[in-house]
């Protein structure tokens, strides 16, 4: 099956009849208020294209893939608290809809039951399958404390930009990919070999999640647009335009981190015309391409017949051309 389509809305549907509990209501509202909100499901899908290009039975990965998408729900709820983002997939965020307590506490129990599903395989690989989870997951964390350091470290480099974003959003894809080729029975090798793939695919995913962010169309983006200029994120267009600028311009960049007190759209006008003077979307642009592009030789190496890897690159493709 090559359409991402197909696996997208299988996810949905076992996603829509999981049973995560119902009492008190205070706990599973939110959680299922997140689950149902929708989401490109890639993850997942990664997973179940990785186990079917290797062969692999669907019924068998199901809940590993769930898993994997209940744990990256859990993460976005922790993230808009740190983020203060009011918006997710176009509706509010969970901690503005309900509070940061139960925001907290609704993520701290999907993480639990998203280990639960990763341990729903027959597999003899599930000790792997769970290993390979829990150090992603502990990645994750890493990658987000990076994240946040970062916001108030004057000096980072575009080096530890990738790093941070490696562990914060890449190696989930990646470990998605390898789990899926795993239970399915590919070698150790090659199933790190698709776990490059989707590291490489994280890294321009999340360079382009940031370009998003800045210049996404509101309308369709369903988050804050400039939500990481607002909160100092050093992001890939951040990095590049301290770089780059001259030195007026960089006391021009260096005060709107600085300040304290600022209205939020004239903070997001000034610094995207910085951005604009620098040329800063292009080069963007170009560094998500490198990645793309090193993604896509990664898989093509791959000794798996190229039909076979249709749908993988199908939804790598529909990812970064992705308003959302
Ligand atoms: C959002 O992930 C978090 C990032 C790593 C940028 P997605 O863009 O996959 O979010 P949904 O699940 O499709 O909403
Ligand atoms: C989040 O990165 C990555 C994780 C949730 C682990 P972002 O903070 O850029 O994600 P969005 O933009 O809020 O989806
Ligand atoms: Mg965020
Ligand atoms: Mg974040
Ligand atoms: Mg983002």
């Amino acid at each position: 099956m090559n359409d991402p389509r197909h696996y997208q809305q299988l996810i949905e549907q076992r996603l829509s009849t999981l049973e995560l509990g119902s009492r008190p209501p205070e706990l599973y509202d939110p959680i299922r208020y997140m689950l149902a909100l929708g989401g490109k499901r890639m993850r997942p899908a990664l997973l179940l294209m990785a186990n079917e290009m290797f062969g692999g039975n669907t019924e068998t990965s199901i809940g590993p893939a769930l898993g994997i998408e209940v744990f990256h729900n859990f993460t976005l709820l922790h993230d808009d608290i740190m983020d203060k983002a009011p918006l997710r997939r176009s509706q509010p965020t969970v901690h503005t809809r309900w509070n940061n307590d139960i925001a907290i506490l609704s993520g701290d129990t999907m993480f639990v039951h998203s280990c639960q599903l990763m341990m729903q395989t027959s597999s003899e690989l599930q000790a792997e399958v769970l290993a390979d989870f829990f150090k992603t997951a502990i990645e994750v964390c890493e990658g987000q404390q990076l994240d946040m350091n970062f916001e108030n470290q004057p000096h980072v480099s575009i080096a530890d930009y990738i790093e941070m974003i490696r562990l914060k959003t890449a190696v989930l894809l990646g470990c998605s990919l390898r789990i899926g080729a795993r239970l399915a029975g590919a070698s150790a090798l090659d199933a790190d070999r698709l776990y490059h793939f989707g590291t490489d695919l994280g890294i321009a995913f999340q360079l382009h999640d940031d370009l998003l962010d800045a210049y996404g169309d509101p309308e369709k983006f369903g988050k804050q647009v400039g939500g990481d200029i607002i909160a100092n994120k050093k992001t890939f267009l951040m990095l590049s335009a301290i770089e780059s600028a001259d030195m007026y311009t960089l006391d021009e960049l260096n005060d709107w981190l600085r300040r304290k007190d600022f209205n939020a759209v004239e903070k997001v006008d000034a610094v995207k015309r910085i951005f604009e003077k620098l040329d800063i979307r292009s080069r963007t642009q170009q560094e998500i391409d490198r990645y793309f592009d090193r993604a896509l030789s990664a898989l093509s190496a791959i000794p798996v017949a190229d039909n076979r890897k249709v749908a993988l690159r199908t939804l790598s493709e529909q990812l970064m051309v992705r308003e959302h």
